[in-house]
């Protein structure tokens, strides 16, 4: 039995994620937990709302909500949605805990310590009517390339000039309108990543088993251009995590709070913390520690981070230059599972449009299960993939109503109206069984090497081509058939067809765990994964009650797909 710590990269927490951030990271983080877990290893699953930064007060101030207010309700309106989808984290905190804030005043002040913190003074610009700093996106006036008069001081929407706030044009606070501006000097720490190129070098290079998509990114910023540049840590916003230096004030740095991409990742961390302290993890205060200080029982812990691309540097570079330089014996990710992009029919998924399907509006038109098999069995792990409802419609129907959904329904309506709603004795089993329990056998091994190795479409391929083989066993034994000439060779074949149910119910589990737990309940056994196909098969002994289960998989009419497809096109309300 191994220990595996599992992190899917913390959504922000303005608004509600679309599908194509779902199947990025936290979907592919929830497989994984649930297959280590269901092969008896001890899991511990995090995730939590990203919270700070300028997205946060900008959607805050655009709900017309003090940011502690919204970014509470959005909380708990991504942790519903999360259960929605039965994403089984053993927490989903928040980056604005009070544990974070310690643990990330920990690191700078540790990171300070090690002389890996410079303080740089800087020109900003200063609001006098807001009585603070404005971080440039802060600060709007007219654009002087093309005399857009809502310009920002990062960038002009309207041509998409780059800028810097001086060169806007009659420049005025994003917050109030003042125009009372002036340019004041100020102090931010910058964290000296350059000095670490070396060890994060060393450490990239050793990675040699990691998807080629996350290596390449990370060695890409290592070496060329300004991946490993020196970082401002620090904003002039109201909302985060205080500047300090572990317990104690940092002169000159009244006011300001670390950038989001630096406390961000420590909330993985944090969130072990947090988990503990509402009572889910292990009795003691530092139990967390076990699964995060090497020095503290981590040592034997395997660490796995699931994200999208854009992700990538952050958690090859920046984060653990944060760990590194800490100098403390914190636990280095082992092993980052990266995502390429999902598209929408045709096009990309937004949020600021609002085109594509968002978390909140698929569960509105269908069970969790449906998302989860059709996203995974999708997953854009070696490219980009594309959603696209005539697609979603057809694979959906085929693999979980026309395959699975219609194997289970068959073989135990047969059973009820022949045998009753027991299990039926009698009979022997043939060459058939014997070549069905050898191909399954294959092809159980074939399945857990691809889970193991997380590579999720080769994984739900061979899934897929468990059900294709059971479904086309029943259809070739035909015990309807046998029925009439020899009841006893019928009872047998629909013996070892019922006791295919909880063997898929073990193996589905991961990915569609609805239907797996009324598969098994049907049958009224324990989820359970197989340890060969041939035990797991001779399973279910004759005369064990069950029960015919509902519906479990409805196809999607053309009628509904047509409808969907207008619905989600564009501009979410
Ligand atoms: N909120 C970021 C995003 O959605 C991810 C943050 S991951 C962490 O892109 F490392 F910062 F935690
Ligand atoms: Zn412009």
């Amino acid at each position: 039995m191994a220990r595996i710590l599992i992190t899917s990269a913390i959504p922000y927490i303005n608004g509600i994620k679309h599908l194509g951030n779902l199947v990025g990271s936290q979907l592919p983080a929830d497989l994984y937990a649930r297959y280590m877990r269901a092969r008896g290893h001890e899991v511990l699953f995090l995730c939590a709302t990203d919270e700070h930064g300028t997205p946060a007060e900008l959607a805050a101030a655009k709900a017309g909500k003090p940011v502690a207010e919204y970014c509470a309700e959005m909380w708990a309106v991504q942790d519903e949605l999360g259960r929605g989808f039965r994403l089984s984290f053993d927490h989903f905190g928040r980056s604005s805990s009070p544990q974070n804030h310690r643990l990330t005043q920990h690191f700078a002040g540790k990171l300070a310590e090690a002389g890996l913190i410079e303080e740089v003074t800087e020109k900003q610009v200063y609001s006098i009517a807001d009585g603070r700093f404005l971080p440039d996106r802060y600060i709007e006036g007219t654009c002087p390339n093309c005399g857009y008069d809502k310009a920002r001081g990062d960038q002009c929407e309207n041509c998409t000039k780059q800028l810097d706030p001086t060169d806007l044009i009659e420049p005025r606070s994003a917050i109030s309108g003042s125009t009372e501006l002036e340019v004041r000097e100020t102090k931010h720490l910058y964290l000296r990543q350059s000095a670490m190129r070396g060890e994060l070098r060393d450490w990239i290079n050793s990675k040699t088993d990691w998807p080629i998509l996350t290596t390449s990114i990370a060695k890409k910023w290592l070496d060329d251009g300004d991946g490993l540049q020196d970082r401002g840590i620090t904003r002039d916003l109201d909302w985060g995590i205080p500047v300090k230096k572990g317990d104690a004030d940092w002169p000159g740095m009244e006011g300001k709070v670390f950038y989001v991409w630096f406390d961000a990742p420590i909330e993985y961390i944090a969130c072990a913390a947090e988990w503990v302290e509402a009572g889910k993890g292990p009795g003691s205060e530092k139990g967390w520690e076990r699964w995060w200080r090497t020095d503290k029982g981590a040592e034997d812990v395997r660490y796995v981070q699931f994200m999208g691309k854009d992700n990538v540097p952050f958690h090859t570079l920046s984060f653990p230059a944060t760990i590194l330089g800490s100098g403390e014996p914190w636990k280095l990710v082992d092993y980052i599972k990266s995502f390429n992009y999902l598209n929408y029919d045709g096009g990309q998924f937004s949020t600021s449009q609002g085109r594509g399907v968002f978390m909140d509006q698929a569960l509105e038109i269908l069970p969790p299960d449906y998302w989860r098999w059709w996203l995974l069995s999708h997953a854009p792990e070696t490219s980009d993939s594309e959603f696209t409802w005539e697609g979603f419609q057809q694979d959906v129907n085929k693999d979980l109503a026309d395959v699975l959904g219609n194997f289970v329904s068959r073989i135990t309506k047969f059973c009820r109206s022949k045998f009753g709603e027991t299990v039926p004795e009698g009979g022997g089993y043939g060459p058939q069984e014997a070549a069905l329990i050898a191909d399954l056998e294959g092809r159980l091994r074939r399945y857990e090497a691809h889970m193991d190795a997380i590579d999720i479409r080769k994984a739900a391929a061979e899934l897929r081509a468990i059900w294709v083989a059971g479904n086309e066993y029943l259809q070739s034994a035909a015990p309807w058939t046998a029925f009439k000439e020899d009841p006893e060779r019928a009872a047998a074949i629909t013996r070892f067809a019922l006791n295919l149910i909880p063997f898929y119910a073990g193996l589905s589990a991961p990915f569609i765990p609805d239907a797996a737990a009324a598969m098994a309940e049907a049958m009224d056994v324990e989820l359970a994964w197989p340890e060969s196909a041939e035990t797991a098969l001779a399973a279910l002994p004759g005369s064990h009650p069950f029960t015919v289960p509902d519906v479990m998989f409805t196809k999607i009419a053309d009628e509904a797909r047509e409808d969907w497809a207008t619905r989600f096109a564009g501009t979410r309300g």
